[in-house]
């Protein structure tokens, strides 16, 4: 039930975005959320938790059907939680684990290509895709579609004129994910609650921030990047980057660069905003190599809800997250799958929303997620 409230509430919404922004999108969300979930995320969790496979196909027999994945990369923390999780619930709602075939494209978009041609040969019935490159879907989308099988892009969104295509086209091609913009809000509010004297501990007036990013090709670190920082302008505070650096999602990297902005600004450094989790633990670890203290020195900020992260988010070490829910994002990408072998089809964009993580939920996203 939840799940496809979710679906029905994200493709009204993402529809009222194209024309009004993101600003409407976050009033219809409050409404939503008001009326709909009674404002409370704990009554969500154990609907969540309990919930059976619900593609409309529970009763068709699906185990003869070859399914095809293409994760950009299997070394992605993050990925890899939504890889598992697809395809446990894949095998709940009745494939056979024999006909899914998940392939790592090491992010190289030229590997993935290659990957997606020889599913094409083999023949499978269906392709689900996290592309390395998302300026690559329209390449990915014409050779997919004119082979006659339908396409369910996750986690990396094609931009809007591919997405147009889709439907001008009527084909059966989707994305399943969430809105970024809405993660890169929910990191700055985590800021933004705890006011800025208790930020600003060089008392210049500002908060004094680092960003890392994910990789730019990836819609979600430059909407994360852009509606962190843009949250705390909009509630008044006065901000001032001291170092805007690339951590391509990853954790030895991220470690690295904020070791260095660390010895280069020292305690002037209030916030590290890191567009994820992976990169968040990187930053902890040279956060604390320096001899700094989350919570007490500096603040620290991620994406996902990793387990780690959350563990951190209790212990005070990181201040908090955004919970990427990869569980409802995988059920909903095998659910869009179902639905195109059925004939049921799907709108062109299948959403799911965030979750602001502290230390006051952090228990509870532990528990459903893991
Ligand atoms: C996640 C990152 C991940 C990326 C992969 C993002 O939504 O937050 O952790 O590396 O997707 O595309």
């Amino acid at each position: 039930m939840e799940m496809k409230r979710h679906h029905c509430y994200n493709a009204v919404i993402k529809k009222i975005d194209d024309k009004g922004g993101y600003q409407m999108k976050k009033k219809i969300m409050s409404i939503f959320l008001a009326a709909v979930m009674v404002g409370s995320f704990s009554l969500s969790v154990p609907v969540m938790a309990e919930e059976e496979a619900t593609a409309e196909a529970a009763d068709v027999d699906l185990s003869e059907y070859k399914v095809g994945v293409c994760i950009y990369q299997f070394s992605d923390n993050f990925m890899t939680l939504f890889r598992e999780e697809l395809l446990s619930y894949m095998v709940e709602l009745g494939f056979s684990e024999d006909n899914i075939q998940i392939q790592d494209g090491a992010n190289d978009q030229a590997t993935q290509t290659n990957q997606i041609d020889a599913f094409i040969t083999d023949g499978v019935d269906v392709l689900i895709i996290n592309p390395v490159n998302s300026s690559s879907a329209a390449t990915i989308t014409d050779k997919v579609v004119d082979a006659g099988i339908p396409l369910v892009y996750i986690n990396r969104e094609p931009d809007e004129d591919e997405e147009a295509r889709w439907d001008e086209n009527d084909w059966d091609v989707t994305y399943v994910g969430c809105d970024a913009r809405q993660s890169g809000t929910m990191q700055g509010e985590l800021i933004v609650d705890l006011g800025l004297d208790a930020v600003d501990f060089n008392g210049n007036g500002a908060v004094d921030y680092v960003m890392i990013e994910g990789d730019p090709e990836n819609i979600d670190a430059k909407y994360r990047t852009e509606y962190s920082i843009a949250a705390l302008e909009d509630a008044g505070l006065e901000v001032n980057c001291l170092d805007d650096q690339v951590g391509n999602w990853d954790q030895v990297t991220a470690q690295q660069l904020v070791a260095n902005s660390l010895s280069q600004y020292g305690d002037d450094v209030e916030v590290v905003f890191c567009n994820n989790d992976a990169m968040a633990l990187g930053a902890l670890q040279a956060i604390e190599a320096a001899g700094r203290t989350v919570g007490e020195d500096i603040y620290l900020v991620g994406v996902d809800a990793l387990s780690e992260a959350c563990e951190d988010v209790l212990a005070g070490t990181m201040t908090g997250t955004v919970f990427n829910d990869h569980i409802s994002q995988s059920h909903s990408a095998a659910d869009a799958a179902v639905n195109y072998l059925t004939g049921a089809g799907n709108e062109h964009y299948i959403g799911c929303d965030y979750v602001k993580v502290t230390a006051e939920n952090a228990q509870e996203i532990l528990d459903m997620a893991s």
